[in-house]
């Protein structure tokens, strides 16, 4: 098997139609990507999977879809507008600006970069000698405060009344409705809020494909818990969390244990509302390890700072009467993140005999863009092309299937390999005497002749 390279993936999801370049035909727009139509299915199947496994097969979760455009104070209360900052430093040669954290970070390594201090950026770029990646040369400014919040206007007066923020991350449409889901659920704590959606954030150097946009979406938990008395108690929560987390992108998406690790934040690195943060991180292609999922302790600082800022009663009352704010975990998962790391992981270029290659994109079965293609043998005979559309609209209400009569046998297979779809149903001559059909395993290229009477259920029990 061929190494991994991130230009392959980047024209392969180009080519098949998971992912296009934002704004194309108009010259396009900086790092903002469109999802065709399998980049749309295998996202949507990743979100509702992260659904279901986090809402519907718990009983301590609930669900919520709130606005993107909230009150300004939302985001002056929970400090994103004073705190949510990277730092930006300028080429003095070239003008060009870029994350001089990040910067920092190619040249000596996360774990040595996020000790240095916002302050010292800039000349720490200038002492190491960092060139810009733009022209070459190393003479940078001192670090500047670069506020990520997109900035919008309501109505149609743009004065600064009128300023309201896209949400930077889905969590604060959690903390405002506490009270409401609290009311409406009458959930006990320890309980979660979980929530799937956009956010916005207007990154300095946006990246490496869908890696790092300024639009992109989130599924977020917030989990509360009673005010713990000790570290242990909170610790105990969070590491069940760190358990579940890896769970659901090992079994559930099929993301290997070599490629995942977690990484614990500095002290320089947390963000200001956190206890203790880790990043689950991959190992992407081309890239190397690079932040997956963000996970932290942001204890009581959210409800409190909502309570201090709108007046509103954010308390939990217990079962003895005892009032307090309660405190929170919060798994955020990147969904567009989580789909790049799937992409990379399900990509294989493997040689199928000396001298002849296939890319195959091995998703698991359940998420999977579609599910099964159909086959006639042979287009231009109707009474198989009648058989295999019978059997297509047979399958239809299960899986998002495919009909596909084009070209050989073999040219559709190399498709729908590189579609990542794990069944291919032929139906030749044979078919039309014994009711059977050639079901062609995706991975192992093996073929096998099932009953089409048997069919669904094969397929439930290989798909789920
Ligand atoms: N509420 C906490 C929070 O938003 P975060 O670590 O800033 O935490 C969570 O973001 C996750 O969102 C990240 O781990 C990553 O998967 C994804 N993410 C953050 N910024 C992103 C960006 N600019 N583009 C794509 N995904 C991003």
């Amino acid at each position: 098997m061929t190494a991994k390279n991130m230009n392959d993936i980047v024209s392969l999801c180009k080519r098949r139609g998971f992912v296009f370049a934002g704004s194309e035909i108009y010259g396009g727009l900086a790092n903002s990507w469109d999802y065709g139509h399998y980049g749309t299915l295998l996202k949507n199947n990743i979100a509702s999977l992260w659904w279901k496994t986090f809402v519907q097969m718990r009983d301590d979760m609930v669900g919520l879809d709130s606005a993107i455009i909230t009150n300004p104070k939302v985001w002056e209360a929970s400090g994103h507008v004073s705190n949510f900052n990277d730092p930006l430093v300028d080429c003095k040669v070239c003008k060009q600006r870029f994350r001089g954290d990040k910067l920092l970070e190619d040249k000596i390594g996360i774990e040595q970069a996020v000790l240095i201090p916002f302050e010292q950026v800039g000349q720490k770029l200038n002492e190491l000698k960092v060139v810009c990646p733009n022209c070459g040369k190393c003479d940078w400014t001192e670090a500047r405060k670069f506020n990520l919040l997109f900035e919008t206007h309501i109505g149609v007066i743009a004065d600064d009344k009128s300023i309201a923020y896209l949400r930077g991350e889905t969590a604060q449409g959690i903390f405002i409705n506490f009270k409401n889901i609290l009311q409406t659920t009458r959930k006990k704590l320890p309980f979660g809020i979980a929530q799937i959606g956009k956010a916005f954030r207007n990154e300095i150097t946006p990246g490496n494909f869908t890696f790092r946009t300024r639009e992109f979406e989130l599924m977020e938990i917030e989990y509360f818990i009673k005010p713990p008395q000790n570290e242990e108690q909170w610790r105990k929560i969070f590491e069940q969390w760190q358990v579940t987390i890896k769970e659901f992108f090992s079994q559930n998406l099929g993301l290997s244990d070599k490629n995942m690790r977690w990484r614990r934040h500095d002290d320089n690195e947390r963000s200001f509302y956190s206890k203790d943060t880790y990043d689950v991180e991959y190992s992407y292609p081309s890239m190397g390890w690079a932040e997956l999922q963000g996970f932290a302790y942001r204890t009581d600082y959210d409800l409190k700072q909502h309570i201090k800022y709108s007046g509103a009663d954010l308390t939990y009352v217990d079962e003895n009467n005892n009032k307090f704010v309660p405190h929170c975990i919060e798994p955020a998962f990147g969904l567009t993140r989580t789909v790049l790391a799937v992409i990379c992981e399900a990509y294989h270029q493997e040689e199928t005999k000396p001298g002849e290659t296939r890319i195959v994109m091995k998703f698991k079965p359940e998420i999977a863009p579609i599910k099964v293609a159909v086959f006639p043998l042979l287009k231009n005979k109707p009474e198989l092309v009648a058989k295999a559309k019978e059997i297509y609209d047979s399958l239809k209400p299960f899986w998002m299937c495919e009909f596909d009569d084009n070209g050989n046998v073999g040219k559709r297979y190399r498709r729908q390999d590189e579609i990542g779809t794990p069944f291919c149903i032929t139906v030749d001559f044979d078919t039309l005497k014994n009711d059977d059909v050639t079901v062609r395993d995706r991975d192992s290229m093996q073929q096998e002749r099932i009953g089409i009477s048997q069919l669904i259920n094969y397929l439930k029990n290989k798909i789920g």
